[in-house]
């Protein structure tokens, strides 16, 4: 189970999170919706404790992860799996590499042994025969997939998904949204996925929380997302964007418009 009470982050002055509250269960699969630069990605990075907040408290397993130090977080971070927003998989290593880099990290097996729990990791996301191949021979969805693969290789507890599904043809989205459903029965995890996708979401979501300006503005079932009267909810699932000069402004961005 992870707990995050009242976290804050800012980057120079700007405050990103404001304030967070989330709890994730275990076995659900959380979906955080947001706009585009909410903060989502940062969210994330403080769960696995690759970002030190201002202020607040995350408990992985009633362990506060924020005060740890190294090798405490070193260990903590061993629970999870992260796929990340762009895929990450290093160019120069092939397919089996990558995993074998992420597996080395954890756990002390044989080489051969090693070599077929890779092949299991990569089956179970549908891939055969793609070991020796290097990430830039591979699609988009098969880099995913090999990513998926890679954060499941250490048996983690949860995996973490940024935007798994963005830039991937609708039907390539599919897949991956069924494969998060498959790994959660299949392996029992604990998932947190950010996501712009709509379809996605309510395809995948126990509970959606929606992050806006710095705190959960929304959190409930996907039953009660599409019943939602909430304007701001409202707005964002149904993708209508508001006149851009008010976006920008409340991005803070230049508004090129009225130059
Ligand atoms: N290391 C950093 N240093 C400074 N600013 C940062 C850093 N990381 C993130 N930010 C800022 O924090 C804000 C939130 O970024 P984040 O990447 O979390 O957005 P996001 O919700 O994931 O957006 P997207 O949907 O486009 O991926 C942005 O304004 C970004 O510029
Ligand atoms: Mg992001």
């Amino acid at each position: 189970m992870i707990v995050i009470e009242n976290l804050k982050k800012k980057f120079k002055k700007d405050w990103v999170l404001k304030g967070v509250n989330l709890t994730v269960d275990k076995g659900e699969t959380k979906v955080i919706i947001g706009t585009s630069g909410c903060g989502k990605t940062v969210l994330l990075k403080h769960i696995i404790g690759l970002l030190k907040p201002d202020n607040g408290k995350i408990w992985v397993d009633g362990e506060d992860i924020t005060t740890m130090g190294f090798r405490q977080l070193n260990k903590i971070r061993h629970k999870f799996g992260m796929v990340f927003q762009s895929s990450a998989l290093f160019d120069s290593m092939s397919v089996e590499e990558n995993l074998k880099l992420a597996l080395r990290c954890v756990s002390d097996i044989s080489v051969e042994e090693a070599r077929q729990h890779i092949r299991h990791c990569l089956a179970l996301v549908g891939l055969k025969k793609v070991e020796q191949l290097y990430p830039t021979e591979l699609s988009g969805g098969m880099k995913k997939r090999v990513a998926i693969a890679r954060a499941i290789v250490h048996n983690p507890t949860y995996i973490l998904y940024d935007e798994p599904t963005t830039g991937l043809d609708p039907i390539t989205a599919d897949t991956i949204t069924q494969l998060i459903n498959r790994l959660k029965e299949q392996l029992g995890v604990t998932s947190i996925v950010v996501s712009h996708d709509i379809i996605s979401t309510y395809k995948i979501a126990d509970k959606v929380a929606m992050l806006h300006q710095g705190k959960i503005h929304f959190e409930g079932r996907t039953e009660e997302l599409r019943q939602t009267t909430d304007p701001i909810v409202k707005q964002f699932i149904e993708a209508r964007a508001p006149k851009i000069e008010s976006v920008w402004q409340l991005k803070g961005e230049r508004n090129e418009v009225q130059k």
